[in-house]
């Protein structure tokens, strides 16, 4: 073993995500690598990406399973042989439980062993569509916003709602549409995520009280 990391990427969709830490992991000097990608979505195009990278995939369908805990069960069996200290929530469209949770937790760091990244600041908006809540594009939510914040952050086992690991702002333009705000959203997306990895493989994260604390120099 190269003493790395070793990150499970779930993915659902296409992958943008996925696709930068593949970059990311192709760095020599990057602490972490890519043991695995999972989806349950057979067709979902970052599966792909993961065979472009020679990377295992697995394919879990969630409609297969009777519950969520079941379909949680089953991809963790398949993930033992891979030897995975990191679950990368990368655009994959599912509430996770504690099953999941409670696997991946890391008693020797004591911290959650599963991280998410959502396109909008999770104290405000949780769930999918988070761009275009910050468009004012949906009913529940008709105001557009000044900008958005990028958010990555550990998963509880609520929605959306685990400590938060790092912000970032994304302004919102006059005259930008979705898909302006989207371009200029993932651009940032793919250095955070990255960024955020690299702190947790290098032992600069911890979490007290809920709250997180980044180390910052030796460690
Ligand atoms: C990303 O924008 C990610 O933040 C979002 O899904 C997209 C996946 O894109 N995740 C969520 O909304 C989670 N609530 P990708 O498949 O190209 O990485």
């Amino acid at each position: 073993m190269s003493g790395k990391l070793r990150l499970a990427v779930f993915v659902s969709g296409g992958g943008t995500n996925l696709q930068s830490i593949i970059d990311s992991c192709h760095q020599e000097s990057y602490p972490a690598e890519i043991a695995v990608v999972v989806s349950n979505k057979s067709k979902a195009y970052g599966l792909q990406r993961a065979e472009q990278a020679g990377i295992p995939t697995e394919i879990v369908a969630h409609k297969d399973f009777n519950s969520r805990q079941e379909h949680e069960t089953e991809i963790i069996r398949r993930l033992e042989k891979h030897s995975v200290d990191l679950v990368v929530l990368a655009g994959y469209m599912r509430v996770v439980t504690d099953v999941l949770l409670k696997r991946f937790f890391n008693h020797a760091r004591k911290l959650p062993g599963v991280i998410n990244i959502h396109p909008a600041d999770t104290r405000a908006y949780q769930g999918a569509h988070g761009y275009e809540y910050a468009m004012g594009q949906l009913e529940q939510h008709p105001e557009r916003l000044a900008q958005t914040k990028i958010t990555v952050h550990f998963v509880d086992s609520g929605v959306d709602t685990g400590p938060i690991v790092r912000q970032v702002p994304v302004p919102i333009e006059a005259g930008d549409t979705l898909d302006d705000l989207r371009a200029r959203g993932l651009k940032v997306e793919h250095q955070l995520y990255p960024e955020v990895i690299r702190l947790y493989a290098e032992g600069r994260l911890m979490l007290n009280d809920n709250v997180v604390t980044i180390i910052v120099g030796a460690v």
